[in-house]
């Protein structure tokens, strides 16, 4: 398959690149570059030896989205594009909404316009909101939000569970990744955030990496094991390769639409993700508990059932893999990608 991946220069996108490349598929980036940098392109190229289009765009001007259907015959698109810092779309909700459902909307209708008739919607745990049942299921509904990121993913879900039924053919998988971590095994690829980070495992890693000075821990007296709070964290080649079993699935769909969750079924707390950093670099890292942070759940872990049954898909690295992959990646490149 030709696969058009918007966001494809993130985080999360180019170890998907790399998963369909090796399995034999096409890729072509398109990526505004708000988040990210154009120098990941010369890494995939050297990793895959193929050249990878790139089209410098954003998804939310429609004509320009359009004009790229328009120019190359795609058989399907893994959707990544889009803002996802939670704190900052408190700040800017109108930037967030706007960037994540006209993003998504413009490739809907080019899609309908070409005939592509298969997309992969990069969706979160976050979907779940408070009140749901643990281990979180997809059958779970309604499904809500704590933040206008959070939002826009319940509202893009339910675009897309509207839409795709009035377009003949579409099939849509919404995958609900938990918490991607690690990056690439080659050291080349992985998560290069700016600014200061907002998540748990680049935040560590800057700590090791000698470019923040401790680990704040928000709240140890959660009602969690050790007091820390659980998540479910999952290794980002894992998640890539969810991608592509939910691609290669779409089309044995009975339904238009159908979620999934990307997980591996265990709470993980941060104490332990800690430990686990710190097992990977060979030393203690220094930390402190602090408050807890607003509007964080105690506990977030999949049901991975469904994934595993439908997609014959199953997450299979540990967190030490994780973190060892983690580490080497922001050891070889402590400020991540190179500019340009
Ligand atoms: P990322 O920010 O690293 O990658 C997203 C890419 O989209 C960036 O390269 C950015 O430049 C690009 N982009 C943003 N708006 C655009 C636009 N209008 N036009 C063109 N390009 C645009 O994020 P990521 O971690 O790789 O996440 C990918 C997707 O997965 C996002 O939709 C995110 O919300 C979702 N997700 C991420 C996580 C996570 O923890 N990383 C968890 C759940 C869901
Ligand atoms: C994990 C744990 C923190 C930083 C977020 C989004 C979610 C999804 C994934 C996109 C929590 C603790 C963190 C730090 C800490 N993204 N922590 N010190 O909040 O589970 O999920 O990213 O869809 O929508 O909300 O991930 O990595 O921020 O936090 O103690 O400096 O680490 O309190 O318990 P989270 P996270």
């Amino acid at each position: 398959m030709r696969v058009l991946v918007s966001g494809g220069a993130g985080y999360i996108g180019p170890h998907t690149v790399l998963a369909l490349l090796a399995a034999g598929h096409e890729a072509v980036i398109v990526d505004d570059l708000s988040n990210s940098k154009a120098s990941v392109l010369n890494r995939l190229e050297s990793l895959s030896g193929q050249h990878i289009p790139m089209h410098s765009i954003d998804l939310t001007d429609r004509d320009k989205t359009d004009q790229i259907f328009a120019e190359t015959a795609f058989d399907a698109v893994i959707h990544f594009a889009g803002f996802k810092a939670v704190g900052e779309s408190v700040e800017k909700p109108l930037e967030y909404y706007e960037n994540n459902l006209d993003s998504t909307l413009s490739i809907v209708r080019a899609m309908r316009r070409h005939d592509v008739t298969k997309l992969v919607f990069s969706s979160s745990a976050t979907v779940y909101g408070p009140r749901a049942p643990l281990p979180y299921s997809e059958e779970w509904w309604p499904l809500e939000a704590t933040n206008p990121y959070g939002w826009t993913k319940v509202m893009n879900e339910q675009v897309l569970r509207d839409v795709a039924p009035t377009i003949p053919g579409l099939k849509v998988a919404l995958l609900r990744y938990f918490n991607p971590i690690g990056s690439h095994p080659s050291g080349q690829i992985g998560e290069d955030p700016n600014g200061i980070p907002n998540n748990l495992l680049p935040f560590i890693a800057q700590v090791a990496v000698g470019r923040r000075e401790k680990l704040m821990i928000f709240g140890d007296d959660y009602d969690t094991p050790d007091g820390t709070c659980l998540r479910d964290y999952i290794h980002v080649e894992d998640l890539a390769l969810g991608h592509l079993a939910a691609l290669e699935h779409l089309d044995s769909m009975k339904e238009p639409v159908r979620a999934f969750n990307l997980g591996t079924g265990q709470g993980v707390s941060v104490f332990e993700v800690l430990r686990a950093f710190e097992k990977a670099v060979g030393r203690a890292l220094p930390y402190e508990v602090a408050p807890r942070r607003a509007g964080d759940l105690a506990e977030s872990y999949a049901d991975p059932t469904r994934a595993e049954q439908e997609l014959g898909w199953k997450a299979t690295k540990s967190i030490d893999d994780m973190c060892a992959d983690a580490w080497r990646w922001q050891r070889e490149n402590p400020m991540g990608y190179p500019a340009g």
